[in-house]
């Protein structure tokens, strides 16, 4: 794979892109590093990629996400893991001395954790959080953290509460922190004897970030909102052969109606990977034409009409939130996050 052509495509997306948070050159170069590392432990364990060890946990510092909590919870999610629980103090502790070592001291980051608005503070298998200190954020104002403000919902380690735990509006801008179960470095048998009675039901093995959605790798990129042209590039700049989704199957719309609404993505606006920029109501996909057939395409503003609708103002294929993510023709200046697919991890 030509680096420089890597090179180039990132450098164009820097160029288009202006609402990411840092450049693509050093966010993949920080996943490049990231999945590159891998810390085995003493006892026959090791973090999977992009994970490392710290404090006896698999943590992964997505520091070049920033989005409100739900869509945080899927970055780890994608990655097979979970925003991560702080269970002992001496945990929080070695996170805090990790956050220093990576100079990450100005960022904050989402953790497990929610409030349910009355009572509990729980984990996202239900556990309860551990309250007061040394965990949570407290000034001498007799108001700790949490306060119990139903408007404060989420679990935050952050720069303004010196990364103690604080409550925080789930809506606010933060990274994920993710974490992972350590895997076992010796090939288990035990887990594989039941597969080759049901072929068919297989899991696929995707890259990270991308989840399987009924036989398909996919990536919701929610951590860039950029025009569809940059969206191409940064999909194949994430792994190598990704491009933005395309599908003839309606059944895979479904899927991934109910995913973004199981993930609370549903307010996220996606591109999707065809055009007719080359010949006006001619749509295609790398040269393949995409049909304008039932029921992938939404209704349009003006009754009795179907989309597309948008002519030569409205050449790219997106799934808005406004509109239910049927297809639609958007202008391609829109920012929107890419949806990406990507050939499965070969077995
Ligand atoms: C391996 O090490 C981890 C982290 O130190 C620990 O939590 C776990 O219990 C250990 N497992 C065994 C089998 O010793
Ligand atoms: C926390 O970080 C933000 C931006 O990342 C910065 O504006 C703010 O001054 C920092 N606060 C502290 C207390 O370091
Ligand atoms: C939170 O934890 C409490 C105590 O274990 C439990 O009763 C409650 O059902 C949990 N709530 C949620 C939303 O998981
Ligand atoms: C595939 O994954 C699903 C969800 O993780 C699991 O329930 C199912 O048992 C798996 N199937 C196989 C054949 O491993």
């Amino acid at each position: 794979m030509g680096y420089q052509i890597l090179y180039l495509l990132l450098t164009i997306a820097v160029v288009t892109s202006k609402a990411s948070p840092q450049s693509y050159e050093e966010i993949i170069s920080q996943i490049m590093k990231e999945s590159a590392e891998e810390e085995p432990t003493q006892n026959g364990t090791a973090c999977p990629p992009m994970f490392s060890l710290i404090g006896g946990k698999c943590l992964y510092f997505a520091s070049f996400v920033q989005q409100n909590q739900v869509a945080c919870r899927q970055v780890c999610h994608s990655l097979e893991g979970e925003l991560a629980a702080i269970r002992t103090a001496t945990e929080l502790q070695e996170i805090i001395r990790e956050i220093k070592r990576r100079g990450l001291v100005e960022m904050g980051f989402w953790i497990d954790g929610t409030f349910d608005g009355k009572e509990h503070w729980n984990f996202s298998n239900t556990d309860l959080v551990p309250l007061g200190t040394p965990f949570w954020y407290a000034a001498e104002d007799n108001n700790p953290s949490p306060t119990n403000d139903p408007l404060l919902k989420c679990a935050s380690i952050n720069n303004e509460s010196g990364f103690l735990m604080k409550d925080m509006d789930c809506e606010q801008h933060f990274s994920p922190l993710c974490e992972h179960e350590p895997a076992s470095l010796d090939e288990s048998e035990e887990d594989q004897e039941e597969e080759p009675d049901h072929l068919e039901a297989e899991n696929i093995s995707c890259p990270p970030f991308f989840v399987d959605i009924s036989g398909n790798c996919i990536a919701f990129i929610t951590w860039s909102e950029i025009p569809w042209i940059a969206a191409k590039q940064t999909c194949n700049a994430i792994t190598s052969g990704a491009e933005l989704l395309m599908t003839k199957d309606i059944e895979l719309l479904r899927h991934l109606y109910n995913y973004f609404h199981e993930e609370g993505l549903d307010g996220h606006n996606f591109w999707i990977g065809a055009t007719d920029v080359a010949e006006e109501g001619v749509w295609t996909y790398n040269g393949i034409k995409v049909d304008i057939e039932a029921p992938f395409w939404g209704n349009s503003i003006t009754l009795g009409v179907m989309e597309p609708d948008g002519n030569d103002a409205e050449n790219c294929l997106a799934l808005t939130s406004a509109g239910q993510h049927y297809f639609r023709d958007k202008s391609c200046d829109e920012p929107y996050n890419p949806i990406c697919t990507a050939k499965p991890l070969s077995l």
